[in-house]
């Protein structure tokens, strides 16, 4: 693992599935939102990993629109982590140039936490480093069916005709409509499938699955993946060029 990661391929946009944070804190006794806590931990460190490695944008589904269906108590201290860990991490991330957004139907979340997003988003808008994107109240079907609403208005009301409709216009109606597709998908803690993440922007992303829980993720673990990727031909569709 000597080699400098920079001179090789980087991809520009890596998301990251992270999941096993309730495993790990089972596996050490510990309720379930202690996991989350450590879940944060590692966010801190894999993110001044990725700057360090040259990424552009790292996405993190941070909450799925699935995930209101956990026991009350974890989901209100997921979004308590989330609002604290705004407080706390806002001068570290202004200081080194990120810029947080926030993915996801925000209607469904909380005053509270809709003021933490508009404070994160407004107090860290100048960052050119890295774009760090939490999806929360995230999901792609949800995503996609929202979309498909705002173009059948848009049918409706005779500002767009339907065969005009292409890839293209259904990209620049999605919550990531701001970003470049991901290059990299990561995910942690086992499992092998996407969990209605990104599904629409996953069409050419690499994938990536590591059995470390969330938790555990850290610098190394970061450059094995993008080692992975590096090594990786992506095609699109396409035939090798000669
Ligand atoms: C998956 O682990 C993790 C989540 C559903 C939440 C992700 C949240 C964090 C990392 C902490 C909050 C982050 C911020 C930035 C506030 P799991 O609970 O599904 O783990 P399991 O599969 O082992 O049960």
């Amino acid at each position: 693992m000597a080699e400098n990661i920079k001179d090789k391929k980087t991809p520009c946009h890596v998301a990251i599935i992270m999941d096993g944070n309730g495993r790990w804190a089972q596996q050490r006794g510990l309720e379930r939102p202690e996991g989350h806590i450590a879940g944060v931990e590692a966010v801190r460190r894999v993110l001044k990993a990725a700057v360090a490695e040259g990424v552009k944008y790292l996405t993190l589904y941070t909450f799925s629109t699935e995930n209101w269906g956990r026991p009350k108590e974890e989901v209100d201290a997921i979004m308590e982590l989330f609002c604290k860990s705004v407080v706390a991490e806002t001068p570290e991330l202004k200081a080194q140039g990120v810029r947080a957004r926030i993915m996801g139907d925000r209607s469904a979340l909380s005053e509270k936490v809709n003021h933490y997003i508009d404070r994160i988003e407004n107090e860290t808008a100048e960052g050119e480093r890295i774009t760090l994107i939490f999806a929360m109240n995230y999901s792609s079907r949800h995503e996609l069916t929202e979309t498909m609403k705002v173009l059948a208005q848009k049918v409706a009301e005779g500002s767009l005709r339907a065969e005009e409709i292409d890839a293209a216009t259904i990209s620049a109606n999605l919550y990531s409509c701001d970003y470049p597709d991901p290059d990299l998908i990561i995910r942690t803690g086992g499992e092998y499938r996407l969990s209605n993440f990104l599904m629409w922007q996953a069409a050419y992303s690499e994938l990536f699955f590591t059995p470390t829980l969330w938790p555990d993720f850290d610098h190394d673990s970061l450059k094995e993946a993008l080692e992975a990727y590096s090594g990786r031909n992506r095609r699109f569709g396409l035939v090798e060029a000669k």
